[in-house]
């Protein structure tokens, strides 16, 4: 039984691990315990007073959700303001509803018609959490919800944690920053409409951790907008973390008889960095992805961004697709251009038809060619936006976020559609399910390319609720775009990786990690992405790019592309025979090895930043077959000798492998425990190891 309940004592079950709080005799939600098990018939409440008139208990108490009001001064998880003006909010405890894997725990305002439920969920076999909050206005006047967080966590050591984050930027989007918290507090946010490109909607705290050891304590939010994670360590040495939606220029009016949810968090606690995020990929995979093809490995795809920019046309894009065939590939997508005035970034964005001088014959002409040589087709779209040089604009000059009296601000050439509306909404999905319904088209890519600004929304009785709605609405364009084209898949990207939360995994099957290609680069920025989001969700392209770094070699490329949803981005009709010979045989390579890599255990070995050298190593779920990639970025004088210790691997399992020319036959233990010696050097090193059983 993973949820034991005893007079108001609330304990869940994973796999490994326990969480546990209460409701005390004055309705306080208190946190009891996370981490490893104990026996749930231990835990009890410890209930005491104020301190003094400066320290009140409420400020000690480790609340499982601290509502605003009375002597608590911390940060607190909800805020809200009712009608008569009173901005305080006092919860009694009402019931419990439990079923399987399902726990919701209810209170009501002692004075006001507001139930407060806190909702958990259990996914079996695994070690991650779910949890959640609803609030419902059961009376008639509207109640306006100021502040109002999905989770509330308390650490349970007294020690301080050390914070990983992103402190990321546009091409750098998986750059980390690592905080110790010692007093005060850490904010982690955006507001800028999405989640971003340079802090993380997560939070990942830890003591002593590295890859395999010490404790990991983490969570993540469901959302694309504007979030915060907010951690904060007070005088009694506690660490406690809030997230959910950012409460800066947000409030939602909470009409009577409506019940509002709060995006989801996941979370969980783990003996290292490796085990959280192998945790996070199966969960991800089983519990977040939409059904249709989280089980179904993605397809090696071609992007004709970097090759032909906005400069598309049926004729270069047909000969660009026999490339792509002759390489392998086996979806073609055609980027950015197809649609309007579209020649460059300045016009044309929200005209959803065909430019019929870039394809006289339509895109079927094309479609059909890309289908004959035996791949499918993908689009690119950018529906959130409009140029002012559109029809669309010119028709429609008040569909824009926009103040009568303000200047609006274009950003690469551009302006946000407002999406709360109902007659935008009801444009794209008729633009779009048209575009999907004429052509076979099998993949879009949804892009957005700039942040927010001058967010007045005339439509809305609340303005301060287009941050929440915008959001709600892209999700509710996907979900209904999905319902009537179950073939199609749909990868989320904003200028790269801007919108690369699992709230978009919610909705979309994969992720533009970042507009970064340069092979070099990646080596940090993947390690990053898949931290807490699976590997088969990570768009990775082979392209041309020199990148500010030192040119690498195609093979290099191909070896760090790998590690991720392989992808073709070059200009292939410049490709030598040579060339196109390198990229043939690493498509098939990665077609053979791609079950490994998109559905096996991820082991990061060695880290590119502080190991010199990269070595990821990825194990199917029945300890079979390995395969190990290893890179370095050093230049020709670069030497290193190495013992690569394995890992995931059946301790008494035979396995053989081809290594340095070596052809070997070794126990799992002895390639985990003494492993195999590596000479690492030159430059562009970089070496695949497959592993098969040896029985
Ligand atoms: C930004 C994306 O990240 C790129 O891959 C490309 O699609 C361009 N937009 C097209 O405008």
């Amino acid at each position: 039984m993973p949820i034991f309940v005893k007079d108001r004592i609330f304990v869940l079950e994973t796999e490994h691990t326990q969480y546990a709080f209460g409701v005390d005799e004055n309705s306080y939600s208190r946190h009891l315990h996370w981490g490893a098990k104990c026996d749930p018939a231990d835990f009890f409440m410890q209930t005491f007073g104020d301190e003094n008139s400066n320290h009140t208990m409420l400020d000690e108490y480790r609340q499982e959700y601290t509502v605003f009001g009375s002597t608590m001064y911390r940060a607190c998880a909800l805020k809200v303001r009712f009608p008569d003006g009173c901005r305080e909010v006092e919860l009694q405890y009402l019931d419990y509803e439990k079923a399987e894997d399902t726990l919701k725990v209810r209170f009501q305002d002692r004075s006001y018609p507001l139930r407060v439920t806190l909702c958990y969920k259990i996914t079996a076999g695994l070690d991650i959490l779910t949890r959640w909050v609803t609030l419902e206005n059961t009376g008639d006047a509207p109640i306006l919800l100021e502040k109002v967080c999905s989770a509330e966590f308390s650490l349970p050591s007294q020690k301080p944690y050390t914070f990983r984050n992103t402190n990321g930027a546009w091409g750098g989007e998986g750059v980390e920053c690592v905080q110790t918290l010692t007093g005060g507090a850490l904010v982690f946010e955006s507001r800028r409409g999405i989640s971003g490109h340079n802090q993380s909607p997560y939070f990942i705290a830890y003591q002593n951790a590295d890859e395999f050891s010490g404790d990991v304590f983490f969570a993540a939010l469901a959302y694309s907008g504007n979030f915060k994670v907010s951690a904060s360590r007070d005088l009694y040495s506690f660490t406690r973390v809030h997230m959910g939606l950012n409460d800066f220029d947000f409030s939602y009016t909470l009409k009577g008889g409506e019940t509002f949810e709060t995006p989801k968090v996941f979370f969980g606690c783990t003996e290292g960095f490796g085990d959280m995020s192998r945790q996070m990929h199966k969960f991800v995979r089983r519990a977040v992805l939409p059904k249709a093809f989280a089980e179904k490995p993605l397809p090696v795809l071609y992007n004709s961004w970097e090759a032909t920019g906005f400069d598309v046309n049926s004729e270069n894009q047909m000969r660009l697709a026999e490339k792509a065939a002759a390489a392998g590939v086996e979806l073609f997508v055609m980027d950015d251009g197809w649609f309007g005035a579209r020649s460059d970034d300045r016009a044309g964005l929200g005209d959803w038809f065909v430019n019929r001088e870039k394809f006289p014959n339509g895109l079927r002409e094309l479609i059909e060619h890309v289908n004959a040589l035996g791949m499918d087709f993908g689009i690119w779209v950018e529906p959130e936006m409009v140029n002012a040089d559109s029809d669309l604009f010119r028709a429609h000059p008040d569909w824009t976020y926009h103040y009568n009296t303000r200047t609006p601000h274009e950003l690469r050439n551009q302006r946000v559609l407002n999406l709360t509306r109902p007659d935008v909404q009801a444009y794209l999905f008729e633009r779009l399910d048209a575009l999907l319904t004429e052509n076979n088209i099998r993949y879009v890519k949804w892009d957005m390319n700039r942040p927010f600004s001058e967010t007045g929304a005339e439509n809305l009785e609340n303005p301060q609720m287009l941050w929440y709605l915008h959001t709600m609405a892209v999700y509710d364009l996907v979900d209904r775009l999905r319902a009537r084209h179950p073939q199609v898949q749909f990868e989320s990207c904003a200028s790269g990786g801007g919108r690369s939360d699992l709230g978009a995994l919610l909705h979309f099957d994969e992720v533009w990690p970042s507009d970064n290609t340069d092979a070099i680069d990646r080596m940090t920025l993947q390690k990053t992405y898949t931290l807490l989001r699976p590997v088969k969700t990570m768009r990775a392209w082979v392209t041309d790019v020199g990148g500010p770094n030192k040119p690498t070699s195609l093979e290099f490329r191909f070896n760090i592309a790998m590690q991720g949803a392989l992808s073709l981005g070059g200009n292939l009709t410049k490709y030598s025979d040579a060339d196109m010979a390198i990229c043939k045989k690493n498509v098939e390579l990665y077609k053979e090895i791609r079950p490994l890599v998109q559905f096996g255990d991820l082991y990061r070995l060695a880290d590119a930043d502080e190991d010199e050298f990269l070595c990821t190593q990825y194990v199917d779920p029945e300890k079979k077959q390995s395969v190990v990639f290893l890179a370095a970025r050093g230049t020709r004088f670069y030497k290193k000798r190495v013992t690569l210790r394995l890992a995931g691997l059946e301790p008494t399992r035979r396995y053989r492998l081809d290594f340095d020319g070596n052809a070997l036959e070794k126990s799992g233990a002895y390639l985990m425990e003494v492993g195999l010696p590596a000479h690492i050097r030159g430059a562009d090193y970089n070496k695949i190891v497959r592993i098969f059983t040896a029985e």
